[in-house]
């Protein structure tokens, strides 16, 4: 059976960075990764208890996560200010992408629901908001061309598009108590 070894994947997607066509370099790392669900599943064996976040690699140049997305979650638009590849190993995400207006709110443009195996690259401009509409547990790689955390970025509010800054720690609770329900409703005798 093929092994996926994380090592490996960070130094060759630095090594990417390095060069001169990353963003695509990238790309292809995360579609052989997410190729073989099973590799991954052997790394990260119950993506139901695992955290929401692990942060794999964080520098400058380079910032890669593991996220797994509990069901029934609709996060925020927001926009990353570097390049993202983004690859599905197990689930389903609903992206939303956006049209920026001149008064900085924000439009509905196009979406693209992402499966197991499925990857996106996105531009340093986009704007999209995710979903898992789910009952399943979505497994996820996302690799960005910069410092995810300290980099400023924008978020817009649901219901009147308006934009203020991200805040991490928000989108965390949000996904924490998404989690929190899933498990409850996953635990034999607690449905309703
Ligand atoms: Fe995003």
């Amino acid at each position: 059976m093929a092994t996926f070894d994380k090592d490996q994947f960070i130094e060759d997607c630095l090594a990417a960075v390095r060069g001169d066509s990353a963003y695509r370099e990238v790309a292809l790392l995360v579609e052989r990764a997410v190729s073989d669900p099973t590799a991954l599943e052997a790394v990260i064996p119950d993506r139901t208890v695992s955290p929401m976040m692990t942060v794999w690699h964080r520098s400058d140049e380079l910032t890669a996560l593991h996220i797994v997305w509990p069901p029934d979650v609709d996060l925020y638009a927001h926009d990353h200010n570097m390049w993202a590849v983004i690859g599905i190993y197990g689930g389903r995400e609903d992206n939303t992408f956006y049209r920026r207006r001149d008064d900085g709110r924000i439009e509905v443009n196009t979406g693209r629901t992402l499966l197991q195996k499925d990857v996106i690259s996105l531009g340093s401009e986009v704007v999209h908001s995710v979903a898992n509409p789910t009952r399943e547990w979505t497994a996820a790689l996302h690799v960005y061309g910069g410092e995810f955390f300290t980099t400023p970025r924008t978020m817009w509010r649901t219901e009147s598009l308006e934009p203020v800054p991200l805040d991490v720690e928000f989108i965390r609770q949000n996904l924490e108590r998404a989690a929190a329900a899933a498990r409850i409703a996953d635990t034999p005798g607690e449905q309703p």
